[in-house]
């Protein structure tokens, strides 16, 4: 009997620790799972920002409507990819739903500089089989110096994936990011830089874009001043999200549209 009742203790505080340590953590985890971070947005609040998806439908990058037929985005997503296996999805919060525009793309236009995104230089405009009417995102200029003052909190916009390496959102989300200095990017990232660079994040991490959002925006002052490009794993303390920065391109870009 004795024994009886000692196992049922030992069942009972076994389950209330496994409780406190696993099932616990899990529910925490739940509270914020998206962008990472992130909480749903609609493509009616920003009906500039697009997905790029292949043409079975599959969505593998995000975009940013610059003008009617223009789409700005990662010169990592597009590379080596041909126009007409690419599409551009407009005015879709859930991937699953059928909402929206279907965009074929005619041209792809990478950086001529852009090797790797960690590189630089990882900003391509895609053009598309259409003008698509709805509100456009002005690029940052080279005069936006202010845009880019540390601190500043930026919006990020995507489809992607809610943790590293877990799997993408169907719906879309946004979060908000303090841009970083330069000298805290620098200090995590060696290959960061100024000139075709710019970082976002909070120093205790948990906030961040994340596979598949690349290409997506990055907003302040109601200007594009950042397109998702690069970061060691996702939302990790030290380690900000890596943007292009789009003002130094504003010349190249505007050639394009
Ligand atoms: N390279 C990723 C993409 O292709 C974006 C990664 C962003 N990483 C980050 N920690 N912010 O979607």
């Amino acid at each position: 009997m004795a024994k009886t009742l000692h196992r049922l203790i030992v069942s009972v505080v076994v389950s209330a620790l496994a409780s406190i340590f696993f099932i616990a953590p899990a529910a925490n985890a739940d509270v914020s799972p998206m962008i990472v971070g992130g909480t749903r947005a609609s493509t009616s609040t920003y009906p500039w920002v697009v997905y790029l998806a292949s043409t079975s439908g599959s969505q593998f990058c995000g975009g940013t409507l610059t003008k009617a037929n223009k789409v700005v985005t990662a010169a990592h997503c597009v590379k080596g990819r041909t126009p007409a296996s690419t599409r551009v999805v407009h005015g879709r919060d859930d991937k699953q739903s059928t909402a929206g525009t279907v965009a074929n793309v005619t041209k792809i236009w990478v950086h001529p500089s852009y090797t790797t995104a960690t590189a630089g230089y990882d900003v391509a405009v895609l053009t598309l089989d259409r003008n698509i009417s709805s509100a456009t995102l002005p690029l940052a200029t080279p005069q936006d110096t202010a845009l880019y003052t540390a601190g500043n909190s930026a919006l990020i916009l995507g489809w992607g994936t809610t943790s590293s390496g877990g799997s993408a959102s169907r719906y879309l989300l946004k979060a908000n990011v303090p841009l970083t200095s330069d000298s805290t990017c620098k200090t995590a990232y060696s290959q960061y830089s100024n000139t075709s660079m710019v970082c976002a994040g909070f120093p205790q991490g948990g906030v961040d874009t994340c596979q598949g959002d690349s290409g997506g925006p990055l907003v302040f002052g109601g200007k594009l001043i950042g397109d998702t490009s690069w970061g060691r794993g996702c939302a990790a303390a030290g380690y900000p999200g890596v943007y292009g920065r789009i003002a130094p391109y504003y010349s190249v870009i505007t050639a394009q549209l």
